[in-house]
């Protein structure tokens, strides 16, 4: 899709598809009543029978017979002005590509005049044309390709594309095919994205200026000493593999960030199976692990002056003739010991491993994602990521990150008085807490690898996976943390 900044009016702009965003009540806009008198005065009456009031997510679709260079109006409710966000221009955006493929127009033209912040909203109008035209169809014997539209313009009388709004755009072009590099691992089923599958997918799209990539096999790992992630490998056929991905920027890096993400690529529960119900979604289990591929795989595009480390711990969690046990105790290289009293809380089992190895390297952030733990998902339901963090600075920086991408983040408390719970009998801690708080609690023990670090802990169990088809995006692996990184570290 090409995109383009015009100067035009709307009664002029010769499009498939011309989309006009409207705040609430405000359907008298000086742009609709030019639009209106070239319709003879049939949009206004359109308008009052429909009670479109430009209200958030609403729209209005009108043929224009001929009256306009412009074949087909859409009119998109933005809501109020009060509760415009650059998330309303992102959702605006991915309206205009849905209704535009409905339709089969080719080119679309949005009148763009969003009084302020003007980079932002272009850049995620753009965005959400982008992310909308993703789909999934490797499966499916009965896909056809889409009609999809060609262009989007965004246009306004004495529009200038100046070098702020173009860089915006150039960011969405350079975002979202690593959205979609993390949403398909993600959806890919467990038996094809094995460990070894997720260091060919890294080595295959982590190329470009500045970025190398390592892919550890089983022997590299033991002569690491990655012990949670051997112990978590036992029950599997499948070897595992740790990938190390590093970007070193043209200039010289202004900060130094790591990246972990979780890399269970099939969760079963080990021997504390899980039910089957619990277990159909759980290839999602390493969707951390394929936001780190993602996000590194986009550095090259953005030239950004910071030096990135991703890794990720990688393998299934299996019930095999080898499994660990509930009761063994794991020993880590930082020489902290714990107790695996549940096998299904595995995740902070490989990823103990992975922040203390990120952690010697004396990163200024250390940012870890996780589809760690179901009752994340109970606290803040589907939408919504947990945010903890020892750095307050961090985590101010990644709401606010957070906050521009529409993708919600929450800070949850690292309450040191939970550590009590995770005492044993035979270790420094053990794996698992009580009955209640379990999302705080997988955060404390993770806490205890990384040091004096600035840390960020992204717990993505509900948002790494859509359970349904939504505007920017179908059910299945969302991309979830891709573009608020790529954000903060535009931030930095
Ligand atoms: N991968 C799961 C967490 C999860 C659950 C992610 C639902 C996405 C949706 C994790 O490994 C797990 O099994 N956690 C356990 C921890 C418990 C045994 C302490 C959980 O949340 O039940
Ligand atoms: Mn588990
Ligand atoms: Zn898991």
């Amino acid at each position: 899709m090409e995109i383009r900044f015009r100067d035009a009016s709307p009664e002029r702009i010769r499009t498939g598809l011309l989309v006009v965003p409207v705040r609430e009540k405000k359907v008298d806009e000086p742009e609709l009543r030019a639009l209106d008198r070239r319709l003879n005065g049939n949009l206004r009456a359109r308008i009052r029978q429909s009670k479109f009031t430009g209200a958030e997510s609403s729209t209005l679709l009108y043929t224009t017979s001929g009256l306009l260079p412009a074949a087909q109006l859409l009119l998109i409710g933005l809501g109020g002005e009060a509760e415009i966000a650059t998330d309303t221009w992102r959702k605006t955006g991915a309206r205009a590509r849905r209704e535009a493929a409905a339709i089969g127009a080719e080119e679309v033209a949005l009148f763009f005049a969003p009084g302020k912040n003007a980079e932002g909203a272009a850049g995620a109008v753009f965005e959400g044309a982008l992310l909308a035209g993703y789909q999934f169809n490797k499966y499916r014997s009965n896909a056809k390709p889409a009609a999809e539209p060609t262009s989007l313009t965004l246009f306004q009388p004495g529009m200038r594309a100046n070098a702020a709004l173009q860089l915006a755009a150039e960011r969405a072009q350079a975002t979202v095919p690593g959205v979609f590099l993390a949403r398909d691992l993600t959806t890919e089923t467990p038996s094809v994205a094995t460990a070894r599958f997720l260091g060919e997918q890294a080595a295959r799209h982590c190329r470009g200026r500045g970025l190398t990539v390592e892919v550890w096999g089983k022997r590299k790992i033991e002569a690491m000493k990655l012990a949670g992630l051997l112990a978590v490998n036992r029950g599997s056929h499948e070897e595992p593999r740790f990938i190390k991905i590093h970007y070193r920027p043209a200039r010289r890096p202004k900060k130094k960030v790591a990246l972990i993400g979780k890399g269970i690529t099939f969760d079963s529960g080990g021997l504390s199976l899980k039910p089957s119900k619990a277990m159909e979604t759980m290839k999602l289990d390493m969707a951390g692990g394929a936001a780190v591929i993602a996000t590194m795989s986009c550095l090259p595009k953005l030239g950004l002056d910071l030096e990135v480390t991703g890794y990720v711990p990688t393998t299934d969690n299996l019930p095999g003739h080898n499994a660990q046990k509930p009761g063994d105790v794991i020993r880590y290289l930082n020489g902290k010991t714990i107790e695996v009293l549940n096998t299904d809380a595995e995740g902070r089992l490989i990823l103990a491993d992975a922040l203390a190895l990120a952690a010697q390297q004396r990163p200024d952030y250390m940012i870890n994602l996780a589809t760690l733990t179901g009752a994340c998902m109970v606290a803040l339901g589907p939408h919504v990521a947990g945010l903890f963090s020892n750095h307050p600075p961090l985590a101010e920086a990644l709401l606010r990150s957070a906050g521009e991408t529409g993708e919600k983040l929450w800070q949850l408390p690292l309450v040191k008085e939970y550590k009590e719970s995770i005492k044993s009998s035979v270790a420094d801690m053990k794996n698992i807490g009580g009955a209640h708080g379990g999302a705080i609690i997988a955060a404390l023990i993770l806490q205890e690898f990384v040091g004096e670090v600035p840390w960020a802990h992204l717990d993505i169990a509900g948002p790494a996976f859509a359970e349904s088809d939504n505007l920017i995006g179908p059910k299945g692996g969302t991309g979830f943390g891709v573009r608020t990184l790529v954000n903060f570290f535009s931030s930095l």
